[in-house]
Order: C-alpha cells, then sequence, then structure tokens
C-alpha cells in the first residue's frame, strides 16, 4: 500500500483544526509514518480517503491523536536516572534551599511525575522542613486526564517495590491501583505545548523532559533547550531522555553533570 503526497496539506491543515497538533513543528517523514500506521489501521490508501474516513468515524481521531504523540511511560522508566535525582540532585538542590520547584515536561499518563513525587515524598517524610512542587505538562489532554486520576494497572505498578506499592498506592476493588492523595498534592498537571516557546515559570530548580523530543527537528529541539535555559534559576538541573542530546548551537548553555543519565546544570 502506498500514500501518495496528493492530498497531505489537506490533512494537516485538518489535524491542525481538530486535534490542535502543529503538524509543521515535526518532522515530516515523521507525520507520514504515523499517517500510515493508522491508514493501515483503517483500510484506508490515499490521504483523502483517510481524511474521509476521519469525517465519517470520528472515534478516529483519538486513535489518531495516540499515535501522533506517542504516549508510552513508566514509573522509574531508567531506574539510574530517578537513582541520581534521588541521591545527587534533589539533595544537592535541598542543599542551597528548603523548597524546590519542578517541571516535568511531556509527562504523559503520569508515571514519570509520580516517581519523581515518590522520591520527593520520602524525603519530605525525613525531614520536615523541606517542601516541593511539581508542575507536569503535556499537549495531550487525554493522557493528562488519566494522569490526574492516578489509576494504574497492576501490570503497569511492575517497576515498584512492595513497599512502594503500599506507601503510595490504595488498591481499588476491580484491582486497579489509584496514587494516594500524599502523592497527589505535590503535583499540578496542565496542558502545555512545548513548541509554544512559552515557560511555565522562570524559577524552576529542575527540569525533566524525556523521551519528548525525539521526533522534533533539531531547529525546534534547539529552541526547546534555549526554553529551558531560560526557565531555570542558575545551578538548575535539566534531565533529558537517555537517548537525547543538546544540538551543538546549545550546548554551551549548560554544563554536563553526567553524560549516561544526560543530566545537566544551566550555565549562568
Ligand atoms: C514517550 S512519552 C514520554 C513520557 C515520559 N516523559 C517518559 O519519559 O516516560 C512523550 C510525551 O510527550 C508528549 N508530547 C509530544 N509532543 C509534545 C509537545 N509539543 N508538547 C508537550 N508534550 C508533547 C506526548 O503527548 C507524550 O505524552
Amino acid at each position: 500500500m502506498t500514500a501518495t503526497d496528493d492530498g497531505f496539506s489537506a490533512l494537516k491543515r485538518f489535524i491542525e483544526q481538530t486535534l490542535k497538533i502543529q503538524c509543521n513543528n515535526y518532522k515530516e517523514d515523521y507525520i507520514k509514518r504515523r499517517l500510515l500506521s493508522r491508514m493501515r489501521s483503517t483500510a484506508t490508501t490515499t490521504y483523502p480517503d483517510y481524511l474521509r474516513y476521519l469525517h465519517e468515524h470520528p472515534p478516529e481521531l483519538e486513535n489518531l491523536r495516540n499515535a501522533l504523540t506517542i504516549n508510552v511511560t513508566e514509573f522509574f522508566r531508567d531506574a539510574d536516572v530517578y537513582d541520581l535525582i534521588k541521591k545527587e540532585i534533589l539533595p544537592a538542590l535541598f542543599h542551597g534551599r528548603k523548597s524546590v520547584r519542578i517541571w516535568c515536561a511531556g509527562c504523559s499518563t503520569g508515571e514519570e511525575p509520580y516517581s519523581i513525587a515518590m522520591i520527593l515524598h520520602d524525603m519530605m517524610a525525613l525531614d520536615k522542613s523541606l517542601s516541593g512542587q511539581i508542575t507536569a505538562t503535556d499537549i495531550d489532554e487525554v493522557v493528562l486526564k488519566k494522569a490526574k486520576e492516578g489509576i494504574y494497572s497492576e501490570k503497569a505498578m511492575g517497576k515498584l517495590s512492595a513497599a512502594q506499592v503500599q506507601r503510595h498506592f490504595t488498591k481499588l476493588p476491580d484491582g486497579n491501583y489509584q496514587v494516594k492523595p500524599h502523592l497527589q498534592e505535590l503535583i499540578r498537571f496542565r496542558p502545555h505545548d512545548l513548541m509554544s516557546g512559552q515557560p511555565i515559570s522562570r524559577y524552576l530548580d529542575m527540569i525533566t523532559c524525556r523521551n519528548v523530543t525525539i521526533y522534533f527537528t533539531e531547529k525546534q529541539k534547539d529552541e526547546l533547550a534555549r526554553m529551558f535555559h531560560s526557565a531555570l534559576v542558575p545551578g538548575g538541573y535539566y534531565v533529558m531522555g537517555k537517548t537525547e542530546y543538546l544540538g551543538r548551537e546549545v550546548e554551551g548553555l549548560f554544563t554536563p553533570i553526567n553524560s549516561l543519565q544526560k543530566v545537566y546544570t544551566k550555565k549562568d
């Protein structure tokens, strides 16, 4: 099956208007690959065919949104990174202040901010003078709704220890697990488009933006790094995904702390 370019622009316009996803911010190849996967699933062969299908089958819009904003995530994804956050980054931040502000950008269904909240909560339990606030954002309001609810299947709990599950979750009658209020109180979930160029604050101590930029263009990645630089306090931490990297144009803005775990601090 092939998809010709005919009708691609019209389909992009429809996506931008309906799903509010700016296709031009992504590599064209990426958009086309995701569209092709949905076209295979809906047995359509051309872009106009698929556009017609979308008009006639509104539920397909959600499938398309999911395909374009791949939401895969898990608790403590890359355990070594969370180890570093727990043993080095947060202790270093709390050395200079009693309260930390964290932005978890591209948080998907919430596993990443809840993992950080577990670490934060345990530190705060040991020293009552400490406090913290996590703002977790995503472009996709469907995943944000799930993140706010904080309900996860038994399978999603795989990487958590029995002690973590007991401390931070309530088992529901249907076998799922719900995050306890003490973690939810540490996090504010809200929609935000990382392509907007607008930081959520300019006083952040740590930003995690992991496994989000893999499909951004080089220019978009550089702009994002500049935006994060402007959002961090001097010496604030920027934690990237392990397969992501800082482009040449912006690497001078940050000091690498750990090249394997892709942790940087803001240079003044
Ligand atoms: C693969 S998930 C990563 C989740 C989590 N950070 C992790 O590493 O496990 C990527 C997330 O980035 C979000 N995303 C993609 N483009 C975005 C944008 N322009 N602004 C904000 N979030 C975006 C997607 O909706 C998705 O939930």
